[in-house]
């Protein structure tokens, strides 16, 4: 049986922490109960000590959703895992998030700490949190920039403390594939106690790797992933959860685990999370842009008419959309728009096309896109249009 990775959401909190993507209370709710629909195992609803609304945001989340662990974020502070806690008692399955620094840079100039102060700081969050919620997560933030025996060092204590998660951030989008899983195997091996916690991962993308860089944990022994829809979040965002899902379903046989989303919510998700804060996906967006499943090349449209499979290696009704969309443009063949004449309702000879076709690549040279209404304008008289 394939091992189950575990899918943690974090749209509503790390998302919703990038300029332009503020929620409110109703909006987020309702975003959360779509993550339920889609399958999260996990939704990060927010940092509740941050402020009132996003108290308020992780509360109301924790009493509607009943069917994901519902988590909050708090640092390694008294006052963040209380208010923390106060927000996410009520929920089915609460889970409290507690974070602290791990690296140099971070250690020196943010905390001002040194390494035995922030694993004192760790094991006593971890230790306090564990007291109220069954279930805690540590993060060691910035741990890609971490020395890798300190690492080692505050994830055994994290553990001991009663950390049934383990999370190792690529805070900065800064890892590669290679030695991001390097660093996943590592702690697999050097941790003793690594078995008793679920080791997940966070990886931001800064320089565009957050996808690979997930995967390529998963293949070391990672069995959670962090990320967000439409990969939105701080910079240049989180790996997307979309493309995460949509890696692993397609290329299932590559993969040992396996994810139990519902693929089909995957793009309603989308749309959703694009109308609540008025920012769409740019077209090009894998999985859910608006060119994701679009076909303008003659070459393509005839092979796509032919047989979807020859340029989709997913179909869109599995990721909720529901047919692909041959665009007709400059670079669109006879076959294509044949077939959308055809869908039209017009009956044309072979010269008729011929005559069209020349109609419809000169209107094509002027504008983007050609529309049902310029094929309309450029149809022959007299022929049946049903
Ligand atoms: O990127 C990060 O390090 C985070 C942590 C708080 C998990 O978002
Ligand atoms: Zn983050």
């Amino acid at each position: 049986m394939k091992k189950r990775i575990h899918i943690f959401d974090t749209t509503l909190r790390d998302g919703e922490q990038a300029p332009g993507f503020s929620m409110n209370l109703d909006e987020k709710v309702r975003l959360a109960r779509q993550l339920e629909l889609l399958g999260a195992d996990v939704i990060e609803a927010g940092f509740p000590i941050s402020s009132e609304g996003d108290f308020q945001a992780v509360r109301e989340i924790s009493r509607q959703v009943k069917n994901c662990t519902v988590a909050g974020l708090c640092r390694a502070r008294k006052g963040d895992i209380d208010r923390a806690w106060e927000a996410l008692q009520h929920a089915e399955k609460p889970r409290i998030h507690t974070f602290i620094a791990t690296s140099d840079i971070h250690m020196e100039h943010k905390l001002k700490k040194n390494r035995s102060e922030v694993i004192e700081d760790a094991v006593w969050a971890v230790g306090y949190a564990s007291s109220l919620c069954d279930e805690v997560e540590f993060s060691a933030e910035d741990a890609t920039r971490s020395d890798i025996n300190f690492l080692c060092e505050i994830v055994e204590a994290a553990i001991d403390a009663g950390a049934k998660v383990i999370n190792i951030p690529d805070t900065v989008g800064y890892a590669v594939p290679w030695e991001f899983g390097e660093m996943i195997r590592t702690l697999r091996e050097r941790v003793p106690n690594i078995d008793k916690a679920i080791l997940s991962v966070h990886c931001h993308n800064d320089l565009g790797m957050g996808v690979a860089n997930s995967l390529m944990a998963v293949r070391n022994g990672a069995q959670q992933i962090e990320c967000t829809i439409n990969g939105i979040g701080e910079r240049a965002g989180n790996a997307a959860l979309e493309e995460i899902v949509m890696a692993m379903q397609t290329r299932g046989p590559e993969f040992e685990e396996e994810i139990t989303i519902n693929t089909r919510e995957i793009y309603p998700t989308s749309k959703m999370l694009c109308e609540i804060t008025g920012m769409q996906v740019q077209v090009n967006k894998a999985v859910v842009g608006l060119n994701a499943f679009a076909h303008e090349a003659g070459i393509h449209q005839d092979g796509v008419l032919k047989n979807p499979l020859t340029y989709e290696i997913m179909t869109p009704q599995s990721v909720g959309i529901t047919s692909n969309n041959i665009v007709l443009g400059k670079h669109s063949g006879r076959r294509a728009l044949n077939a959308r004449m055809e869908k039209l309702g017009y009956e044309l000879s072979k010269e008729q096309m011929d005559e069209v076709y020349e109609a419809f690549i000169s209107i094509a040279d002027k504008k983007k896109v050609v529309v049902d209404e310029d094929l309309i304008g450029i149809a022959p008289n007299g022929v049946s249009h049903m």
